[in-house]
């Protein structure tokens, strides 16, 4: 009679490990975030304030202030639901993971939603696309005319990005340089240690218009069915949460207003570096 409980029990777990049906099934109010917010009365928004004009640090009234579109879109988000937006900045590679812990309610981050992170987040529908470009300095525009002139060269992409598969895969036999801090490949690019930095348009412009000695290499493309488009990171089964949410980008999308936030932080982004 035991034996037959234990087996019935060891059976039901096979099961339940096979189809991963389980913690599916198990129903998550779709109400859960929304409410967990709501009586908060406060939204945290996890991000990396390095990728102008996304997301980047001014001083404003001698303050350290977090400004850039993602942060305009989390105002809008913050303003439909009721609630006060709080900014977490932190490293991009653990940006996601705050999503997970419960740091952050969410990350707006210039993410991409990618296949690979649709498995550990939910995404909102997407709000912007923008082509990867690489950058050189200026003076070595004519040594680097294709992806295959990076053979052997150094290439950087920050850390915990889908710049640094964009390396890997797409800039044959050149090595990869990982680093947590977009400025510090920008000074690497400049001073020579790494020959290529590989980021998203919007953020290479504004880093070019503010460093005359870098430039895009205008003649490389990358495969651009492989670049994702850029939408908010939430907790799996959020619900209510993603509808709201959606329904903000698709309004502010309808008039145009995201594209008006990323060219006016853009120009923000070059007159604080004046
Ligand atoms: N779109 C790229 C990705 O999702 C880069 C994002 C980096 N964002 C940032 N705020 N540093 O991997």
């Amino acid at each position: 009679m035991k034996a037959k409980k234990l087996l019935l029990g060891l059976m039901t777990g096979v099961t339940c490990l096979a189809l991963t049906a389980c913690a599916a099934n198990k129903k998550v109010d779709p109400d859960h975030y929304l409410t967990k917010i709501k009586d908060k009365g406060t939204l945290t928004v996890a991000l990396n304030p390095e990728f102008a004009p996304f997301e980047f640090q001014v001083i404003k009234d001698g303050k350290n202030t977090i400004v850039g579109s993602d942060v305009d879109l989390a105002t809008e988000i913050g303003k439909a639901l009721g609630v006060k937006v709080k900014f977490q900045a932190m490293d991009f590679n653990n940006v996601l993971a705050s999503v997970t812990s419960g740091k952050a309610d969410l990350a707006i981050s210039g993410i991409s939603a990618t296949a690979e992170r649709k498995k550990a987040y939910d995404f909102s529908v997407p709000y912007y696309t923008a082509k990867n470009v690489m950058i050189v300095k200026k003076t070595e525009l004519e040594t680097y005319k294709s992806l295959t002139s990076f053979e052997g060269k150094k290439v950087a992409a920050q850390k915990g990005t889908v710049q640094e598969n964009v390396v890997t895969e797409q800039v044959k036999g050149a090595n990869l340089v990982s680093l947590t801090k977009n400025g510090q490949m920008i000074n690497e690019l400049k001073n020579g240690t790494v020959s290529g930095v590989v980021f998203e348009e919007p953020i290479a412009k504004a880093y070019v218009a503010n460093n005359p000695d870098l430039a895009i290499v205008s003649s490389l493309t990358f495969d651009s069915s492989k670049s994702d488009s850029y939408a908010i990171a939430l907790p799996k089964n959020s619900g209510n949460l993603k509808k709201e949410i959606d329904k903000v980008i698709q309004s502010l999308q309808a008039n145009g207003q995201i594209d008006q936030f990323v060219e006016s932080n853009f120009e923000l982004s070059q007159a604080a570096a004046k």
